[in-house]
């Protein structure tokens, strides 16, 4: 499921159609903004895309990520930094303004990298459809988890991998990006 609304919106274009030459050229205040255009490797941009996700092992979805996320600028811009879902709402949304047209099924593999790779949750706060996909647990799990925060509120990693059918060597993963 998609939970970044304003990427769901974006219109049906097929697979993206960045040109980085045309990019080049654009000038203005979007140019402006980004440093000197360097040449981008897609190789290697694919590759630290691959190596910043230890948590999704699906490979289709890190290259959709370097296939839309690197048309305009290096991955460095957002391996490295995990965001609140609606910190990256944000984001999206101001890449979409910038140009990014992502097909639907890039926008589905996009989300899933950021959601298991680079996605700040809060145990106690954040909504089932934003827990779900950063921790892998199955709806059944995430449910016991909301409704075990009402009752008494996770206070740390141990806490929350008591829950049953919580995956440890996925919170392992996470630790940096789990708040209680
Ligand atoms: C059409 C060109 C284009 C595409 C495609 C694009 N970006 Fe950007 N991006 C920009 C420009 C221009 C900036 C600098 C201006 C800005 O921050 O809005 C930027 C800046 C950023 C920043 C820094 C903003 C901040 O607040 O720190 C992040 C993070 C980012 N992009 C992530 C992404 C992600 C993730 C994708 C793929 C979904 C993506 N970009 C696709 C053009 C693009």
């Amino acid at each position: 499921m998609i939970s970044w609304r304003i990427m769901a919106r974006l219109p049906k274009c097929g697979r993206a159609i960045f040109s980085l030459g045309l990019f080049a050229l654009v000038g203005g205040p979007v140019a402006a903004q980004l440093p000197a255009r360097q040449f981008l490797d897609p190789v290697q941009e694919l590759a630290a895309i691959k190596a910043a996700s230890t948590l999704d092992d699906d490979p289709a979805d890190a290259e959709a990520v370097q296939q839309v996320c690197t048309a305009c600028h290096s991955s460095s811009q957002f391996l490295g930094t995990p965001r609140s879902s609606s910190r990256w709402e944000q984001v999206f949304g101001r890449m979409a303004q910038q140009g990014a047209r992502p097909s639907d099924e890039q926008v589905d593999r996009i989300v899933r990298y950021f959601q298991r790779n680079l996605m700040v949750v809060n145990v106690n706060t954040s909504p089932d459809e934003e827990l779900g996909p950063t921790l892998q647990t199955s709806p059944e799990t995430t449910a016991a988890i909301t409704l075990r925060r009402v009752q008494r509120k996770f206070t740390g990693i141990a806490d929350l991998a008591a829950v049953p059918g919580v995956n440890r060597s996925v919170l392992e993963g996470l630790k940096d990006r789990i708040q209680f």
